[in-house]
């Protein structure tokens, strides 16, 4: 950290100022932009609003705190954040701790990049940011598994298995596991490394178990 690390900053900002014009965040959906920073950014960043703890890349809350309460507004941390996404900046060898490891440019694009700033423009370094509460456990489902597998026995797979069939005669033990460990068991005809590894980070433990309660009292009553 230190002079070097503020200056590159600086500079960042000034780039976003100028753009400042063309900025289009109006349209952005911070959920959907705070789904995207989940897969796409939260496997190198940690940042408290999103339940991302990752150690690869800065941590954002702490990258912008400082900038945030000296006054720097959402804009244009969303305006630093693009620019970084679509060219991310040189490493400076020895400025930092991450001279080993390079941010791709353009991992996400066009309608995505702006989600996914404006969501980061909006909570990194906010004092006190935290995930929201979860909901009910058939909502998290719905939320975090339902876009990959379904419930209703019979219907068919997803991307993922369908779950009514597939946990048939399994336990607790077993569907927890899989779900903070998928890689720990890959099920027959279906990607490894499909299905978020980080569930154990998004949902806390409490939350986990209910999901796991709800999912098998659907197996066991033939989906829902
Ligand atoms: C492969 C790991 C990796 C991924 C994925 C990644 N980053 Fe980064 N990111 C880094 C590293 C490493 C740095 C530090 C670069 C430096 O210090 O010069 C960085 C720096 C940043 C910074 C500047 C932080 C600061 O200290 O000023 C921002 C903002 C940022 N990333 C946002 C994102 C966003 C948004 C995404 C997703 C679209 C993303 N990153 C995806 C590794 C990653
Ligand atoms: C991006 C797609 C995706 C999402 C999102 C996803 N999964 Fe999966 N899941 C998969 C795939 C693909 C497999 C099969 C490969 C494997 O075993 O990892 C799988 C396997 C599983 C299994 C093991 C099934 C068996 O036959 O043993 C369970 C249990 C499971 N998922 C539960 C969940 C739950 C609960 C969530 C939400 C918290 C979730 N998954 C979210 C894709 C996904």
């Amino acid at each position: 950290m230190g002079r070097a690390r503020l200056g590159v900053i600086s500079v960042a900002i000034a780039g976003a100022v100028a753009f400042g014009g063309c900025d289009a965040s109006e349209n952005a959906d911070v959920d959907r932009g705070r789904a995207l920073f989940q897969t796409n950014c939260g496997t190198c960043h940690a940042l408290a609003q999103a339940g991302t703890s990752a150690v690869t890349g800065p941590d954002l809350d702490a990258a912008f705190a400082q900038a945030r309460s000296d006054g720097m507004d959402n804009d244009t941390i969303e305006g630093v954040v693009q620019k970084q996404i679509s060219h991310p900046r040189e490493i400076e060898k020895g400025a930092n701790n991450y001279d080993q490891v390079y941010m791709p440019a353009d991992i996400v694009t066009g309608q995505d990049a702006e989600d996914v700033a404006t969501y980061v423009g909006s909570v990194a370094g906010v004092p006190g940011a935290k995930p929201p509460p979860l909901g009910t456990p058939d909502q998290v489902f719905a939320e975090k598994c339902g876009g990959c597998h379904t419930l209703e026995a019979g219907a068919g797979s997803g991307v993922g298995p369908n779950l009514a069939d597939a946990l048939q005669g399994k336990d607790a033990a077993f569907v927890k596991k899989q779900i903070i460990d998928p890689n720990s068991n890959i099920t027959e005809g279906f990607q490894p490394d499909t299905m978020p590894q980080d569930f154990s980070q998004q949902i806390p433990d409490k939350n986990l178990d209910e999901l796991v309660d709800y999912i098998l009292e659907q197996v066991a009553g033939g989906g829902a």
